[in-house]
């Protein structure tokens, strides 16, 4: 991109496949020089899934796309994302996608920045965006460190998701699990469906802990591609809380992707989860790294309305 180039900025609530294709290239090229992808899971399948709530903003200069935007106007927030091509940085591309994110958030804009970077602090702070929430990310090895074995509480049985019946109770178990959380709380079957349909998705390594008929928590694991696998979502009916439900799920999900050859896991938990952490913490897990949701700040408060409760366990 010239110096003096100015991109235009074209908007849209639906991707064709040509600019789907454009802009994973684009985010693909970013990870290569960040060491990380810009896009979360959820903005990832919004470029797959057409959602009227959700705009995108493609910055081009030519027929060269530099600069890729997204936010979410769903479940009362508006979440954005926000990744400019390596070689076109610096000239004001993330600032002319800034300016437009926030004329089309319907609330006040929540922007994830995957890892904890300068340039990402620099623009939030231009545009007068706080740091609002961190999701740690945390590593641990399965080689040569075995996991305990589950001590499951009397009554329950843990066993795998039943694809086709299990849906309902899952959603519904989630759902109180995460009532204080803005992004897993809100999960829907829809949301449900699309992740079931991704390629990575086993029902064989989705676990539900369940007495009296009634699922009191779930540990739901996920397989990345070179031996790593995830705590993808770990979570417990606050009524069943506190009575060893989450560290039986916890270490039945990571015997299983220890026995399917993971040498490596990881996880995402919120920054102010404590006692959560502090799990994680007893089971090898360290932070290895952390995104940052920056915050444009509520009017007439002096710190965005963003603190959670405590919840006893917490997903990614
Ligand atoms: C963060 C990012 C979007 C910035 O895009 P950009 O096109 O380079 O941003 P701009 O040129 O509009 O710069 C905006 C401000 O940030 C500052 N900035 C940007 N990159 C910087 C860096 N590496 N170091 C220090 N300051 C930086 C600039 O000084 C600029 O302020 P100024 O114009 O008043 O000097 C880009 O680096 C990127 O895609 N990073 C990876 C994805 C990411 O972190 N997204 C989250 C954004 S909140």
């Amino acid at each position: 991109m010239a110096m003096t180039e100015r991109p235009t900025i074209d908007q849209t609530s639906t991707v064709s496949p040509r600019q789907a294709a454009q802009i994973q290239e684009l985010v693909r090229k970013a990870a290569a020089t960040d060491g990380y992808a810009a896009l979360n899971e959820a903005a990832t399948l919004a470029l797959r899934y057409d959602e009227p709530a959700t705009i995108h903003l493609l910055a081009c200069c030519g027929s060269e796309l530099v600069g890729y935007a997204q936010v979410s106007n769903t479940a009362g927030n508006s979440t954005g994302v926000l990744v400019v091509s390596p070689s076109a940085r610096r000239r004001g591309v993330g600032s002319a996608l800034l300016t437009q994110l926030l004329e089309n958030a319907r609330t006040p804009l929540w922007i994830w920045a995957m890892h904890d970077t300068v340039a990402a602090a620099k623009l939030a702070e231009k545009f007068g965006l706080v740091r609002a929430r961190e999701l740690l990310i945390m590593t641990r090895t399965l080689a040569g460190s075995p996991v305990p074995a589950p001590d499951i509480p009397a009554q329950v049985r843990i066993r795998p998701f039943r694809v086709g019946s299990d849906e309902s109770a899952w959603l519904q178990v989630n759902a109180r699990a995460f009532a204080s959380h803005p992004e897993q709380g809100a999960i829907t079957r829809i949301d449900l469906e699309e992740r079931m349909a991704e390629p990575w998705f086993d029902p064989a390594g989705f676990f539900l802990a369940e007495a009296d008929g009634r699922v009191g928590g779930f540990h739901w694991t996920k397989q990345h591609a070179d031996h790593r696998g995830e705590v993808y979502v770990l979570g417990v009916d606050p009524d069943a809380a506190g009575g060893g439900l989450g560290t039986a799920l916890l270490r039945t999900g990571l015997r299983h992707l220890a026995d399917m050859g993971n040498t490596e896991v990881q996880l995402y938990v919120e920054g102010d989860q404590k006692r959560v952490i502090g799990l994680y913490a007893d089971h090898g897990f360290t932070v290895t790294s952390r995104d940052v949701m920056y915050a444009q700040p509520v009017r007439d408060t002096p710190e965005p309305r963003l603190r959670f409760k405590p919840m006893d366990v917490q997903e990614n």
